[in-house]
């Protein structure tokens, strides 16, 4: 009813414009004030478990395996234990080799998704120890899973996940710090400057929604594009694809996501003045590379709309149209650049006048195979 979308014309604006407030929570409690120390009690509880993992797998569906590809290298880079990302539908029918040192992560917002859950019952009969990221309390890979943490984002009801892929990055970065803390593979100083920077994230989001505006006007040129291609390098490798299904999902437009440097192995034979492209550009390690692969869209036609870092300033000298995000430690941006691209889907989809709360052919949860 109006009254639950609390003003907005759909719950999936709602749920974008939440995410201040959703993060806020998910992120209280967890880090302490002076930014020394991330605390969350399942890894707490089970540190001997985490300080001995000769692995971590990372097993989900859908948006919520982005995340997990995002956590995988978060776990890597800043825990040191080798990570890998598994679709659990694949995962499940894999004969995968799982033994009792390894940790399997489920990521679910609903916690019911059926490919997880058997996944799941697949790494515990291997011996697995198996935790969960879910957002729905007490959903049955809550119950299933030896332990875990919640995102703590309220109810999502909109079948396009955005708060709660926002809330899944946000609680495997703390679950990366805090492993990684208990691990010593984390200087004092690093754990500090980026807990601080995970607290300053909501309000650095509510600085994002302002492009809001911006985003709804430059809708109006793509709103009848047939393709779209989503570029992103690194941590933003994964935002490409989670920008590029967001896309899918609710506007019908076909759309790819890609690491940017992959782009001259096979999508740069599509690009022509009808395909537009999506690049994740903030300030990072391989900036001047993907600024190269602007250049190269540029030059075959194609148009380009760049989510950057404010005060970029060789971007916008070449893109169309320019988004500008605050300023993150590299491996917190995903959780802000995806807020543009969450409003990008949304608006487009709006313009084509698609049911953008409840998609054609796609379910909120998917409980059977
Ligand atoms: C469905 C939903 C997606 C979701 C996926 C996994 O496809 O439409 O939004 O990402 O299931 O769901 P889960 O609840 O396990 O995160």
């Amino acid at each position: 009813s109006q009254l639950e979308k609390g003003g907005y014309p759909h719950f999936m604006l709602k749920e974008i414009f939440e995410q201040p407030n959703t993060l806020f929570d998910c992120i209280r409690g967890r880090i302490s004030a002076d930014g020394t120390k991330v605390q969350l009690s399942g890894i707490e509880d089970n540190a001997s478990r985490f300080i001995n993992a000769k692995r971590i797998v990372l097993v989900a569906c859908g948006t919520s395996w982005h995340a997990g590809l995002i956590g995988g290298r978060l776990i890597e880079e800043l825990a040191r234990i080798p990570a890998r990302v598994e679709y659990a539908s694949e995962f499940r029918y894999a004969n995968p080799v799982i033994s009792s040192d390894d940790i399997v992560i489920a990521i679910s917002q609903s916690g019911e998704t059926a490919d997880t859950l058997a996944a799941i019952k697949l790494a515990k009969e291997r011996g697995a120890f198996v935790y969960g990221v879910c957002n729905v309390v007490g959903s049955s890979i809550a119950r299933a899973t030896d332990t875990g943490t919640y995102i703590h984002v309220g109810p999502e009801i909109g079948v396009a996940s955005t708060k709660a892929f926002t809330g899944q990055v946000t609680v495997l970065t703390m679950m990366a710090l805090a492993i990684a803390q208990l691990k010593g593979t984390i200087s004092p100083d690093a754990l500090r400057s980026t807990a601080q920077s995970i607290c300053k994230i909501p309000s650095q989001i509510k600085q994002t929604l302002k492009l809001n505006d911006k985003i709804e006007q430059l809708s109006r040129t793509y709103t009848y594009v047939h393709n779209f291609l989503y570029l992103g390098r690194g941590y933003n490798y994964p935002t490409a694809l989670e920008g590029a299904l967001k896309l899918k999902e609710i506007s019908y437009i076909h759309a790819e996501g890609y690491p940017a440097a992959e782009m001259k192995h096979g999508p740069i034979a599509l690009i022509d003045k009808e395909l537009p492209t999506v690049f994740i550009a903030p300030k990072d390690e391989l900036h001047e590379k993907v600024v190269s692969n602007i250049q190269q869209v540029k030059a075959r036609g194609g148009s380009v709309i760049a989510i950057v870092t404010a005060g970029d300033e060789i971007i916008p000298s070449m893109a169309d149209h320019v988004l500008e995000i605050p300023s993150s430690p590299e491996c917190l941006s995903p959780i802000i650049a995806s807020i543009p691209l969450q409003l990008l889907a949304y608006h487009i989809a709006v313009m084509k006048g698609c049911d953008v709360d409840m998609p054609r052919n796609l379910a909120k949860s998917v409980t059977v195979e």
